[in-house]
């Protein structure tokens, strides 16, 4: 055997990066050197997100063009719209989003990825259609005419308006704001290599980014923040939480939201979320999904004492997604909006010095088996 065989590539390193950093033993989580638990408090996303691709917090300067560039490409072409309107409703979300990402492309067809200049366009669309594909998505569905985008609104605000038609509550756009800083970026995650792999072939960032959402909609990755609000409403009351935690560990199925590659102490996006849940909950009254979630960290951390077992970051997001009337199938999408700067982040990056990613594999069938004709099988 020529190399280890490692399930899942755990511990492998896939690539040398500068765009962030995990202590999964102190539950530390930096983008360009910076916690996240600062940005939080102190950048807004499209600021974050150009801390992440371009590797430096943005001089005024830099951050008007930037905030300019991403506001003014908000729109979605109407043939876009169209095609969302020939999905089936019934649909998952994800998959309406990684269509419309990778029909993107076939608008904006310049393939060379060594072109600085259209690289940098190709961000600032990606960053800014995204959330306006979500939200025509989640009316288009109902049979309501998706709402163009709003120039004097900031990138959350914005975000609600196309979904709701009216403004949102301060808080809310700052809370919202804070949740996609904290989903921006996560090292090389299962859909930040997904879309490595394409990238690594030359393909065009829509595809890069149409594969990554492919990813990131499995329920072991971004798709447990939509199945843990599924479980805790299932669970119903604070008082059943402890029966359930016992009845999933028990049949040996995992408890969503729970358990991390890297970090074996609770993740710090939990702990900054966990926050936000009752900042939200100061203003807007409770929400009986963040008592039952409260009772399954508890039972959790009583029955899986010892195993670095912790809530991750999609433990706590649905709670404050669903406060806000989201829908529980666009959890997944919202993920994708905010983590679509790292993607596009880490494909800047290799580009820089790109190898065709073709690993090797350990086979372990036969040879020489002979071809047996049909007639004889
Ligand atoms: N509930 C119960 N047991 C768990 C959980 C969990 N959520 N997570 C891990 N374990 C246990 C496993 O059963 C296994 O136990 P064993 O050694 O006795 O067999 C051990 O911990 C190791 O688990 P693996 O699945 O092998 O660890 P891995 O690093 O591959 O898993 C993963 C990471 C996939 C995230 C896992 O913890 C999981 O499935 N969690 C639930 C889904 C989830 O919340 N995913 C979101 C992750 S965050 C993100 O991607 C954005």
């Amino acid at each position: 055997m020529p190399h280890d065989f490692m399930p899942g590539l755990a511990g492998v390193p896939a690539a040398t990066s500068s765009i962030s950093d995990v202590d999964g033993q102190r539950g530390i989580l930096e983008y360009r050197g910076i916690r996240v638990e600062e940005l939080c408090a102190k950048s807004s996303y499209l600021e974050t997100a150009y801390l992440l691709l371009f590797g430096h917090l943005p001089t005024a300067s830099e951050y008007q063009r930037w905030t300019n560039d991403v506001t003014h490409h908000r729109r979605i072409k109407f043939r876009i719209i169209d095609l969302m309107k020939c999905l089936p409703e019934q649909g998952h979300a994800m998959d309406a989003l990684q269509a419309a990402v990778a029909a993107l492309g076939m608008f904006y067809p310049g393939r060379n990825v060594k072109d600085v200049e259209n690289n940098y366009w190709s961000a600032v669309r990606l960053v800014a259609k995204l959330p306006t594909i979500v939200a025509a998505w989640a009316r288009l569905r109902y049979g309501d005419a998706p709402i163009p985008p709003r120039d004097d609104l900031g990138f959350s605000e914005n975000f609600f308006y196309m979904l709701t038609e009216s403004a949102p509550h301060p808080l809310w756009a700052e809370i919202f704001d804070d949740c996609l800083i904290l989903h921006a970026e996560h090292t090389m995650n299962a859909s930040t290599f997904t879309g490595l792999v394409t990238a690594s072939t030359l393909a065009d960032p829509y595809t890069v980014v149409a594969s990554s959402i492919g990813a990131l909609k499995g329920p072991l990755h971004g798709g447990a923040n939509e199945e843990v609000v599924v479980m805790l409403k299932e669970i119903g009351t604070a008082d059943r939480a402890r029966s359930y935690v016992e009845g999933v560990l028990s049949n040996k199925r995992k408890l969503m939201g729970f358990g991390h590659r890297v970090y074996k102490v609770k993740d710090p996006r939990a702990t900054v979320l966990q926050g936000l849940c009752q900042s939200l909950f100061k203003e807007c009254g409770s929400s009986p999904l963040y008592e039952v979630a409260l009772e399954v960290e508890r039972a959790a951390g009583e029955l899986l004492k010892g195993k670095g077992i912790h809530p991750n970051v999609d433990f706590y997001s649905g709670i404050i997604y669903d406060k806000m009337g989201i829908e529980v199938d666009l959890f997944t999408p919202l993920f994708a909006m905010a983590r679509v700067s790292g993607w596009l982040a880490h494909w800047l990056e290799q580009l820089r010095e790109n190898k065709l990613f073709r690993p090797d594999q350990i086979y372990s069938g036969e040879h020489n088996r002979p071809y047996v004709p049909l007639t004889q099988r």
